[in-house]
């Protein structure tokens, strides 16, 4: 067979019934496209009972661009591929893929719709108890189970060659790295921000501990990343979390997606400063996050390190100070990637709705400016702060 776009209810439906279980055959099935993002087109499948599936199905361009834009449909298989692979270690923190067609580019995965997008969460201020906590276990797992610290030599390099992801990673290499720091046409800067990120453009300090990190980005097959791990691909509510989307994975820098999820945290942060709503509200939310970020970073450290203790079977890297070295690499790393998540999403080409629903542009442009600033001081200083709690400090002088 070979790929078609689905163009009818009818051909939905007859995929979902012929590839999963779930469904009876007399049930009356019916669709609804519900993709919210950029790039994929997402369908819900479900029968009036209580019975669902998604669909998720790409298209050889990005959706809301259309031809103009062309990208490889191999981003489906790498993002089945992906999550079966987090599944193995944590299933309850990903939907569960019930099938992956090749020929039609489309999963077949779990319905997680009893949760919420994490960024609406962080905006309306909801406290998510177990949020921090399954977050560092996500990252622990996923990542130490992926690295060169757990799997077999030949394996490792077999996983490194099937998840090379270069269509996706160029969008980060870009996005990330390149146009913020220069005048770029796809940047949108609000316009009281002007003066702040000619400033960037000028900062060579700022310009070189960033080429330190592309440089990373481009060249550190470390572990098997999600590769787009922001508030917008988690979904969360009191009692369970998931982590969709990972389409842009590869092998990078570990630090690349725990700071993704910090620089998350630290994005609302900033907005919560001039967001809607009662001032001391805010304050206390804003400590909520700060919080979070330690306990997310506390139980990921925790879990890496005992991992590696238990589960490192390579005698060169068994060393207990080599864990104490190579922690405070990845905590720098992390750090770095955290300021290069603020930066991009405030000067960039996507920003967030954190910072995009303050309506006025100069209040806005306040938090923008906390925004870059801790993005600056994540960066430039990541070697020199010594734990998460040095960095909170810091992050409190900062926001005043
Ligand atoms: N397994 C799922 N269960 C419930 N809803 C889902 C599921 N997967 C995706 N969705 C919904 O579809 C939306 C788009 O999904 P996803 O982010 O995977 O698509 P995308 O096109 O890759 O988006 P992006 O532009 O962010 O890359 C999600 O925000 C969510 O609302
Ligand atoms: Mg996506």
């Amino acid at each position: 067979m070979s790929f078609r776009k689905f163009e009818s209810d009818a051909e939905v439906i007859a995929f979902a019934r012929q590839n999963s279980p779930i469904f009876s055959s007399e049930a009356r099935l019916h669709v609804d496209e519900i993709g919210d993002g950029n790039i994929n087109f997402v369908y819900r499948v479900a029968d009036g009972a209580g019975n669902s599936l998604i669909i998720k199905q790409a298209l050889p361009y990005v959706r809301i661009i259309g031809e103009s834009w062309p990208l490889s449909q191999d981003r489906i298989r790498i993002e089945a591929e992906a999550l079966r692979m987090a599944g193995e270690h944590c299933a309850d923190l990903v939907p569960q893929v019930y099938h992956f067609d090749a020929a039609l580019c489309a999963i077949v995965m779990e319905d997680i719709g009893s949760h919420d997008n994490l960024r609406h969460a962080l905006i309306a201020r909801r406290r998510l108890p177990l949020l921090a906590e399954h977050l560092g276990r996500f990252l622990a797992d996923t990542l130490f189970f992926s690295s060169d610290l757990y799997l077999d030599a030949h394996r490792k390099k077999a996983l490194v060659k099937s998840f090379i992801n270069p269509d996706l990673c160029k969008i980060s290499e870009d996005l990330f790295f390149v146009d913020p720091y220069c005048d770029h046409e796809r940047n949108a800067i609000n316009a009281p921000l002007r003066a702040d990120a000619e400033a960037l453009w000028n900062d060579d300090l700022l310009k070189l501990e960033v080429a330190k990190l592309k440089a990373k980005f481009l060249n550190q097959a470390e572990a098997l990343l999600h590769g787009d791990l922001h508030s917008g691909s988690v979904f969360a509510n009191e009692t369970g979390t998931k982590v969709i989307d990972p389409e842009f994975a590869y092998f990078g820098p570990i630090g690349f997606d725990v700071g993704s999820i910090l620089g998350n945290y630290l994005l609302n942060f900033a907005g919560q400063a001039n967001l809607p709503g009662d001032a001391s509200e805010r304050r206390d939310y804003q400590q909520w996050l700060l919080d979070g970020m330690a306990t997310l970073w506390q139980t990921f450290e925790s879990r890496f390190r005992q991992h590696m203790a238990e589960q490192t079977n390579d005698p060169s890297l068994q060393l207990p100070q080599y864990a104490d070295w190579y922690l405070g690499q990845l905590l720098a790393d992390s750090l770095g990637y955290a300021g290069t998540e603020l930066i991009r999403r405030t000067i960039g080409l996507a920003h967030v709705a954190d910072m995009e629903s303050i309506t006025d542009p100069a209040q806005r442009a306040e938090s923008e400016r906390l925004a870059l600033q801790l993005g600056r001081t994540l960066i430039v200083e990541r070697e020199q702060l010594a734990d998460m709690e040095a960095v909170i400090q810091r992050v409190k002088a900062l926001a005043g």
